[in-house]
C-alpha cells in the first residue's frame, strides 16, 4: 500500500508549525545546510531551477537570493505547505506550483538544477523519482538532495538515537501538537538508505560524478550527482 496519500495528509496538518519546528529540532543548523544544497546546485544564471518537495519554500528562497537572475519553481504536493511558502516568500522570481515527485508536470531537459530536502524519505519508490528527476534536468544539469540519515553505530549512537526516539516526538507534541507526524520522522529516517547506499541508487538512477557529504553527527546527508 502506497504512504503517500497519508505523507501528504501529514504535511497538510502540520503545515503552520514546520518552520518552529524545524528550526528548535536541528537547534537552528537547518539553514545551514540548505545554503550548501544551493551552494552545490551551482549558478542556474537566468535559467529555470525546480525546488521539488518545497515545503514551506525555504530552499526555493535561499536560491533566489543567492542567484538573483535566477527563475525557481518551488513544486510540492502538500496545498497547505505550498499556502505557507506563499505567505512567507512574495517574491515574483518564484513560481509555486502543485506537482508530485513522481510524475513531474515539466518537459525533458527544462531545469539548470533540481534540489529537495527531505523528500526521498517520503516516497514509495526513490529510484522512480530521481529518474523522474533526472528527464527533466537538461544535460549537464545537478540534482542536490537534503535528507536525514540513519545513524552510524559509533560512540555517539546510543545520545543519537535517544534524540531521534525520544527527544524529537517529545518535541513535536509540545510544539507541532503532533508526537505522531515525529515519531514517523525518526521511524523513516531509521528505515532510510544509509548515504552509501542512496548514493549508489542516484548513480543506478542515471547521475554520474555523485557524491556526498553528512552533517549533525552523521545523521544529516547532502548528496548530489549530475545529468550526462
Ligand atoms: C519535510 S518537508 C521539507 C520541506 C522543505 N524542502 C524543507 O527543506 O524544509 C517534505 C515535503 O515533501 C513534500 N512531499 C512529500 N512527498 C511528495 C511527493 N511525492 N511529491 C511532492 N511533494 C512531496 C511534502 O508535502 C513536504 O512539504
Amino acid at each position: 500500500m502506497s504512504k503517500e496519500p497519508g505523507v501528504r495528509k501529514m504535511f497538510d496538518a502540520i503545515a503552520h508549525r514546520y518552520d518552529l519546528m524545524n528550526r528548535v529540532m536541528t537547534m537552528g543548523q537547518d539553514q545551514r545546510w540548505r545554503k550548501f544544497v544551493v551552494k552545490t546546485a551551482g549558478d542556474p544564471g537566468d535559467g529555470w531551477t525546480l525546488d521539488l518537495a518545497t515545503g514551506t519554500g525555504d530552499i526555493a528562497a535561499l536560491m533566489t537570493a543567492t542567484h538573483p537572475a535566477a527563475k525557481v519553481m518551488g513544486g510540492d504536493f502538500s496545498l497547505n505547505m505550498l499556502t505557507e511558502a506563499k505567505k512567507r516568500f512574495t517574491d515574483r522570481r518564484i513560481v509555486w506550483h502543485a506537482c508530485d515527485a513522481n510524475r513531474l508536470p515539466f518537459g525533458d531537459g527544462t531545469f539548470y538544477s533540481v534540489t529537495f530536502g527531505y523528500l526521498l524519505r517520503n516516497v514509495d519508490d526513490a529510484g522512480r523519482v530521481l529518474r523522474e528527476v533526472c528527464r527533466v534536468l537538461r544535460p549537464g544539469g545537478r540534482v542536490v538532495c537534503l535528507d536525514t540519515t540513519p545513524p552510524a553505530k559509533n560512540i555517539l549512537y546510543p545520545f543519537v538515537r535517544g534524540y531521534l526516539r525520544y527527544g524529537i516526538p517529545a518535541l513535536g507534541r509540545l510544539i507541532a501538537d503532533d508526537e505522531a507526524a515525529y515519531s514517523y520522522l525518526t521511524g523513516s529516517t531509521m528505515e532510510f538508505y544509509k548515504a552509501e547506499e542512496l548514493a549508489a541508487l542516484f548513480a543506478e538512477s542515471g547521475f554520474t560524478d555523485v557524491g556526498y557529504r553528512k552533517f549533525m553527527c552523521g545523521t544529516i546527508g547532502v548528496h548530489w550527482g549530475q545529468k550526462p
